[in-house]
């Protein structure tokens, strides 16, 4: 009787040691099928492939799973890492930065990110767009976006000849300019400079005039600096304004006058940016023209002037894609 009782107790425990063993196993098994699945993943593969978890979870952010499993069969991809960490990475661009870095492998990947967000991958004047016209103040107007020949502001109002050179009734502007240039006006005569206009509004016809008397005095390539072509002209927006002092339209020795130095540095309060600065001419397709005033609002021209920016730079990055 006793002995049955000790044979149960045996029974007993290789029964639970069995039980043990099993669910040991199961667990095992559960645990290496985990990790074959694993490293079945693109994860795996990845990480495998020496990205971190980070650049996988920025990999992930841009790309679709048939392109990350393309990438984790090759070696680790350092530049598209970079490229894709850029403060200005616009991922609808991804293949031609991707066409443009293998045609420029010495590039630097900053370099290539503005080519390609600000267009610059085009020769000026090629791949052109209408522009959009209902960005208002903001609206872009450069050799790559033009407006078409019967875009003309509702808002335009006379510039009287104390302000600007010319007959009576020949330089408009829209009005909301018009007024932010009287408060600049006003404030420069403050400080002993009297402000001039030159050039306002022109359609485009009259910019088919400047661009056609630049052509056949000088040829294309000095045109294409000095003037724009007809609907690729900021004045067609009524936005622009050319601006000089008492002294005179003298373009050659503008950029050494008192007027320039006080609209160089308070332009932006007013609301007007210096469009086409010096040192920018790769960008604005234009030479420096410490003249030309573009009103953009107080609140862009503010940010402009502050980050000494173009407005290409601003419009990419703070109306076209803003994040
Ligand atoms: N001079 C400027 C660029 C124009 O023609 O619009
Ligand atoms: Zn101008």
């Amino acid at each position: 009787m006793k002995k049955k009782k000790y044979k149960l107790k045996i029974d007993g425990f290789l029964y639970l040691a069995f039980i043990i063993v099993v669910i040991v196993l199961i667990f095992k098994g559960i645990n290496a099928y985990k990790t074959y699945k694993y490293h079945k993943t693109t994860e795996y593969k990845l990480i495998t492939a020496g990205y971190t978890d980070k650049e996988i979870k920025l990999l992930d952010k841009y790309l679709d799973e048939k392109e990350l499993l393309a990438l984790s069969s090759k070696k680790k991809d350092k530049k598209l890492i970079t490229l894709m960490s850029n403060q200005h990475y616009l991922h609808k661009h991804y293949n031609d930065y991707l066409e443009y870095i293998s045609l420029n492998p010495n590039k630097e990947i900053d370099d290539v990110v503005k080519t390609i967000n600000l267009h610059l991958n085009y020769a000026f004047y090629e791949d052109t767009t209408p522009t959009d016209t209902s960005k208002e103040y903001l609206i872009l107007v450069n050799k790559y976006n033009y407006l078409g020949e019967d875009f003309k502001p509702d808002d335009l109002v006379t510039i009287s000849t104390k302000y600007s050179w010319g007959n009576y009734g020949t330089h408009t502007i829209r009005k909301e300019v018009f007024d932010a240039f009287l408060k600049m006006h006003e404030d420069a005569n403050q400080n002993g400079i009297y402000l001039m206009i030159n050039s306002s509004y022109r359609d485009f016809n009259s910019q088919t005039i400047v661009y056609n008397n630049y052509l056949k005095r000088h040829g294309e390539p000095y045109a294409d600096k000095y003037a724009a072509r007809p609907g690729f002209s900021e004045h067609q927006t009524g936005l622009a304004l050319d601006i000089f002092s008492i002294e005179g339209a003298l373009r050659d020795t503008f950029k050494d006058s008192s007027a320039y130095l006080w609209l160089k540095d308070n332009a932006y309060k007013y609301g007007f940016i210096l469009r086409y600065p010096e040192g920018k001419e790769n960008i604005t397709g234009f030479s420096f023209e410490p003249w030309h005033y573009r009103y953009v609002g107080v609140d862009a021209a503010k940010y402009i002037y502050e980050n000494q920016i173009t407005f290409e730079e601003y419009y990419v990055y703070n109306i076209e894609n803003k994040k």
